[in-house]
């Protein structure tokens, strides 16, 4: 039994000083039970507590760990840059070399932007499609996630209200009014939304793999549909690769499906584990951005030597060939043995998955491609489910609306024996 009072009291402390004892809101554990881990240590895919518990990681920091916790070459380059100096505020070369890397790899960037994180990049990438295009509305989708962006915090107004409502307090009615949310995989929605406000529509955003919201995976005709839209109308089509770049290959859900976009935010993997987000786009957009062209966007750690060393070090090895086939492998191994259990016991369980990225939905459903088709009530199952893989020695997100990755790290023996725990943590939350 894994007992962990050290987290526990760690916690308490942390309440003390930070709102809800955390630095971002989903850590705290509030959708399942018992307090968040403390974690003193990470190795390949497996981490340890501040009470000395093991456990096999499928978090992965939410991602950005492709190839697992301190992976030995992230750390030297890492540590061969540091000592140089952590910071200039000045262009240095790291900053080309991680650029160079990606655009000679990846088909539909010519030119990028290095920010601070995925908020950062999405945001950047909204006002450069406002300041190309000279409009101002962005059509976005209910269930997918932007970051903390004002005008991207928004969800489908009630009814048959044009409007949508705001996801956050302190977010004015102005800083929202210029986005429609509509329905994921809904072609007439969107359809509907340009014959409305089609003169005035910069640009349209969309999670390629929806992948905040549960895992709802998008018919590839809905993405082509999007594209030859965008292509009739002028509108600019954003594909928010913050997850799914680097992750479903090196060009991310645009290579995967062949689809090109006009513009592509990305973070997590980017960063090698340091805070790093980018946006990318052909030279003609991204020649807008400051001090080319008209678009602000600044920052004083952008383009942070060290944060791009780990990158670099990091998407060298995203190249090798066969990378993301074996990653693509073990997760449809992983998800294969689990799903071969609940359809055995006939559990109403279902896990989807695309290359690296799986989730767990509680539910029959056979198609879950929009927020609404989340069955409710999944969120209980998945506390005792949670709570259960914990005492197994696993650790997922702490929410069953996140989806799970697997790293490079992680060895065949470490999938087998979470398919073991996952069944057992089924079995628990179906009462079996
Ligand atoms: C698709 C997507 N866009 C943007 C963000 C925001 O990124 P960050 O948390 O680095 O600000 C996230 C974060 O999970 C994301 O998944």
């Amino acid at each position: 039994m894994h007992q962990r009072p050290t987290s526990e009291q760690l916690f308490e402390d942390a309440k003390q000083y930070l709102p809800g004892g955390v630095n971002s809101p989903v850590r705290a554990f509030r959708s399942v039970n018992g307090a968040p881990l403390f974690f003193e240590r990470g190795e390949g895919s497996h981490v340890w507590d501040e009470d000395g518990n093991e456990y096999i990681d499928y978090c992965c920091s939410w991602g950005p760990l492709i190839l697992g916790h301190a992976h030995p070459g992230v750390l030297k380059m890492v540590s061969d840059t540091m000592v140089k100096g952590t910071s200039f505020g000045a262009p240095n070369k790291l900053e080309t070399e991680l650029a160079r890397l990606i655009v000679e790899n990846h088909r539909y960037i010519e030119k990028i932007r290095f920010v601070n994180s995925g908020t950062e990049a999405a945001m950047s990438a909204i006002r450069l499609a406002r300041g190309v295009t000279g409009k101002n509305k962005i059509i976005k989708f209910e269930g997918c996630y932007h970051g903390h962006v004002d005008s991207l915090m928004v969800k489908a107004g009630s009814g048959l209200a044009t409007l949508g409502t705001s996801t956050s307090a302190g977010i004015p009615e102005g800083s929202i009014r210029d986005t429609i949310v509509l329905p994921l995989n809904d072609e007439a929605a969107v359809e509907k939304a340009i014959e409305e406000f089609g003169d005035d529509i910069a640009c349209i955003a969309i999670e390629p793999v929806p992948a905040n919201n549960g895992l709802l995976l998008q018919d590839k005709k809905f993405l082509t549909f999007l594209r030859e839209t965008c292509d009739r109308t002028g509108i600019l089509l954003f594909f928010d690769e913050v997850i799914s770049g680097f992750r479903l290959a090196f060009e991310g859900a645009s290579g995967y499906y062949g689809i090109q976009p006009d513009m592509i935010a990305m973070g997590k993997i980017i960063g090698g584990g340091f805070p790093v987000g980018a946006y990318g786009a052909s030279s003609k957009v991204m020649d807008t951005v400051a001090p080319d062209g008209p678009v602000y966007q600044a920052g004083t750690l952008s383009g942070n030597p060290v944060a791009m060393a780990a990158g670099i070090a990091q998407l060298k090895e995203c190249l090798a060939p066969g990378f993301y086939k074996s990653m693509e492998q073990k997760t449809a191994l992983l998800s294969s043995l689990v799903q071969d259990f609940a359809d055995r016991e006939n559990l109403p369980f279902k896990i989807f998955h695309i290359g690296s990225i799986f989730w767990l939905s509680f539910s029959e459903n056979e198609h879950v491609r929009s927020a609404n088709e989340i069955a409710e009530g999944s969120s209980e199952r998945y506390k005792v489910f949670h709570d259960a893989l914990l005492q197994e020695g696993v650790y997922i997100a702490p929410s069953s609306f996140e989806v799970g990755f697997v790293s490079a790290a992680h060895s065949e023996e470490d999938l087998r024996q979470t398919a073991e725990a996952m069944t057992r943590a089924l079995a628990k939350a179906y009462g079996r």
